[in-house]
């Protein structure tokens, strides 16, 4: 019985990226993209692990759709490789054929398809011509966004124009955890205006037609570790810079005016350009929101950086480097990030009430735990916990009427975890690296019979 329904048509779903598991990186006249480079040099990623076989998804997408089909998951969220589809400059219709027939397949098995153009894999060409801080790449993806469109429009109607441009610019540019793995705060700012100029740019050209397009940024609930003045100006910093950057930018057309002074150091104020503010800030049809944690920020305490990578790091914090993220005092996952699923509420509730009459999608929401395969299973009642918990609190926004239209559970499967190699699982399904055999976990089960009904038990 069915005794937390949630509204009809939502759309339950589960979300990956084409990096993080398609391998076949030389396939078909893919070109190289920075997480190729990065995951190449040494001290990058944990255990010099890459993405060059990964999941080898890009052999076996059908074997996948229809074990997420048989799960009974509606809705899928993937990436397209941007330099799968433009390599030096050229269209590759190869690349594109990929996904017109992972779509079909899709559509097939009754499942719809969400694409994102950019989870972070900028085709190398473009990085050598200076990556996100030059302004001319926020104009080759508006490029890539029209032969998308024209690829893959008419079965497609759901896009996502960059995910999460804060960890692209900051954990990018700034504190080099991520591809390109540069250390500057001032390449950052510029990177992160870029990416959100590519959105402005390429959301009409996805809203064509009949195109529906958002972003998907990451948004954390954000409290100081105390009540003084210095924690709360951390707050302040960390929330602008997380939040309201991103928040103001898209669905305002500015930016908060105190993250202007926070960045003014960073020459910040110099890369926006007369009109960029109305392209940033031009129509949506919904926004994603990836939600996995909160942070609790201090001034004052030297509580030490929850990690953003397994090697020592730079901030990613340009006027926030002072700023420690403390323990909170809630469990944690594999991680280290706390279980949070009031911070999903005040998330949701927030961004509602103050940004209002946007559609809202979770486009992330998930958990790493330690997973061991026992008799063929996997017994994963922690993320099972963390998931039931979060769809409580989208549940209880609808309820305060928070206009929420789907939920992606980050992952469909195990997959590489950026510079955590694979060491993280974040699957419902298992994945065993040696022999690529799919295993679907206690949560797969569990969160295809709640999609099913649509609704928690
Ligand atoms: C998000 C990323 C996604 C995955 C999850 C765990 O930041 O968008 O690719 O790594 O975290």
């Amino acid at each position: 019985m069915t005794t937390r329904g949630f509204p009809e048509g939502f759309a339950w779903g589960v979300a990956t990226s084409a990096y993080q598991i398609e391998g076949s990186t030389a396939a078909d006249g893919r070109g190289t993209s920075i997480w190729d480079t990065f995951a190449h040099t040494p001290g990058r990623v944990l255990n010099g692990e890459n993405g060059d076989v990964a999941n080898d998804h890009y052999a076996r997408y059908a074997e996948d759709v229809e074990l997420m089909a048989s799960l009974g998951v509606g809705a899928y969220r993937f990436s397209l490789s941007w330099p799968r589809i433009m390599s030096g400059g050229t269209v590759n219709q190869r690349g594109l054929d990929f996904y017109r027939r992972l779509a079909d397949t899709l559509l097939e098995a009754g499942i719809t398809p969400y694409a994102t153009l950019y989870h972070w894999d900028l085709p190398q060409e473009l990085q050598d011509a200076g990556g996100w801080p030059a302004r001319d790449t926020a104009y080759r993806f508006a490029d890539y966004a029209a032969v998308v469109r024209e690829a893959l429009g008419d079965r497609v109607k759901h896009w996502f124009t960059v995910n999460e441009p804060w960890c692209a610019a900051f954990l990018g540019y700034a504190s080099g955890d991520h591809a390109p793995g540069l250390r500057s705060p001032e390449l950052a700012v510029r990177a992160a205006h870029h990416l959100l100029l590519a959105h402005g740019l390429a959301a009409p050209v996805l809203r064509e037609g009949d195109g529906l397009a958002g972003a998907a940024p990451n948004l954390y609930a954000v409290s100081p570790a105390t009540g003084s003045e210095l924690d709360l100006d951390a707050a302040r910093r960390i929330d602008g810079l997380q939040n309201r950057f991103f928040l103001d930018a898209l669905l305002r057309g500015s930016y908060p005016a105190d993250v202007v002074r926070d960045l003014a150091p960073f020459g910040f104020e110099d890369v926006i350009q007369a009109g960029d503010m109305e392209l940033i800030g031009g129509p949506l049809d919904f926004l994603g929101i990836n939600y996995y944690s909160r942070h609790t920020v201090s001034a004052e305490s030297d509580g030490g950086m929850v990690a953003t990578s397994p090697f020592a790091s730079a901030s990613p914090w340009p006027g926030a480097a002072h700023v420690s993220f403390v323990h909170g005092g809630r469990p944690v996952t594999d991680m280290g990030w706390e279980v949070d699923p009031g911070g999903l509420h005040e998330i949701l509730t927030r961004v509602a009430k103050e940004y209002p009459s946007v559609p809202l999608y979770i486009t992330e929401n998930g958990a790493a735990y330690v997973d061991t395969v026992v008799d063929g299973e996997v017994d994963d009642h922690e993320r099972v916990a963390y998931i039931e918990a979060h769809l409580e609190a989208c549940h209880d926004a609808i309820a305060d009427g928070v206009p929420l239209k789907g939920y992606f559970a980050w992952s469909f499967m195990d997959n590489f975890e950026w510079g955590w190699g694979y060491g993280k699982r974040f699957g419902l399904v298992h994945v065993d690296y040696e022999t690529q055999k799919r295993t679907p976990k206690a949560s797969a089960r569990w969160y295809g019979k709640i999609s099913r009904q649509n609704g928690l038990p």
